[in-house]
């Protein structure tokens, strides 16, 4: 069956219908989502059917797939499969989170950012995968960085095109709350460094490479690095470049592209109602880029 694409924003984001997930994808159907991809870098797909199992091995047909870290912690993770991220409010025995420190590390996902900029080895695809949705909110916003690019001033876009910016997981973290790292948690993820501005190996467009992991600018004054980069983000996630996605059935996936997109969690009442959601992170196939 041919794949129907409907465009769902001026620049970016497409709902794709007529895959069927049920069994491993043909190699060409795999060809045209990645086509869909470098087009539209946030893809959606609704009542995909899709399991634990089918779900990781539908992202592995996309590349190789991160490991969900344990960051220092002994936490007891809730699936069967290294590679699903936890990116809902459920506890290992699947009731709502009742640790304070749980809670405020998952709030670090309603900053605007992009998922995996804190490791060397920086991510290409997200594919999140809804089993439970809450009745209201816990909507997913996305921000197009080749548009928000495209828009800087050209003095601004010269001023940034060889700046790298130092990510780190804890930085976001206590953006949004979360304690002081420990020495295991600082052990278990160090940060990292990539160019603001990158070209897609895809697309061969530019794009703002940001997120609120982003600490400060290397080689300048904290303080300086981080206004810029506060500044970029706000420039990059102005109404026009912001898609909203409202989760609508279990079985909902969406597929973005880490490296030309941002995106955020949206509030819900977390303390009250389930959100399960779960996630594999596929690796960019360029194993790093060039600082220079
Ligand atoms: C993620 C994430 C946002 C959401 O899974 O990487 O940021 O809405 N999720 O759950
Ligand atoms: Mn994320």
């Amino acid at each position: 069956m041919a794949l129907t694409i409907r465009p769902l924003h001026p620049t970016f984001v497409a709902e794709i219908a007529g895959v069927d997930f049920v069994r491993p994808l043909e190699q060409h159907t795999v060809s045209e989502i990645v086509a869909a991809m470098d087009a539209y870098s946030v893809c959606v797909f609704r009542r995909t059917g899709l399991t634990d199992s089918s779900h990781v091995a539908f992202s592995r047909q996309l590349g190789v797939l991160e490991h969900a870290p344990s960051l220092g912690a002994k936490r007891i993770p809730r699936f069967d499969h290294p590679e699903l991220f936890d990116a809902g409010n459920l506890d290992a025995q699947g009731s709502l989170i009742q640790d304070g420190r749980r809670r405020l590390y998952n709030l670090g996902n309603a900053l605007w950012h992009t998922d995996s900029s804190f490791n060397e080895h920086r991510a290409a695809y997200s594919l999140l995968l809804a089993h439970e949705i809450p009745p209201a909110g816990g909507d997913t916003e996305f921000a197009d960085m080749y548009a928000a690019y495209e828009s800087l001033p050209a003095a601004l876009q010269s001023d940034i095109e060889d700046l790298v910016a130092e990510h780190w997981l804890w930085h976001s973290r206590m953006l949004a709350g979360y304690p002081e790292p420990t020495q295991a948690e600082r052990e278990a993820k160090p940060p990292a460094r990539h160019k603001l501005v990158q070209i897609h190996p895809g697309s061969r467009r530019k794009s703002l490479y940001i997120a609120a992991h982003a600490s400060h600018i290397v080689g300048r004054p904290a303080d300086e690095g981080l206004a810029l980069i506060t500044k970029l983000i706000e420039l990059a996630t102005r109404p026009q470049f912001v898609y909203r996605l409202k989760w609508q059935d279990p079985g909902d996936l969406v597929i973005w592209d880490n490296r030309c997109t941002m995106h955020r969690a949206t509030p819900f009442e977390d303390t009250v109602h389930r959100r399960d959601m779960r996630r594999t992170t596929v690796y960019d196939p360029v194993a790093s880029q060039p600082l220079s």
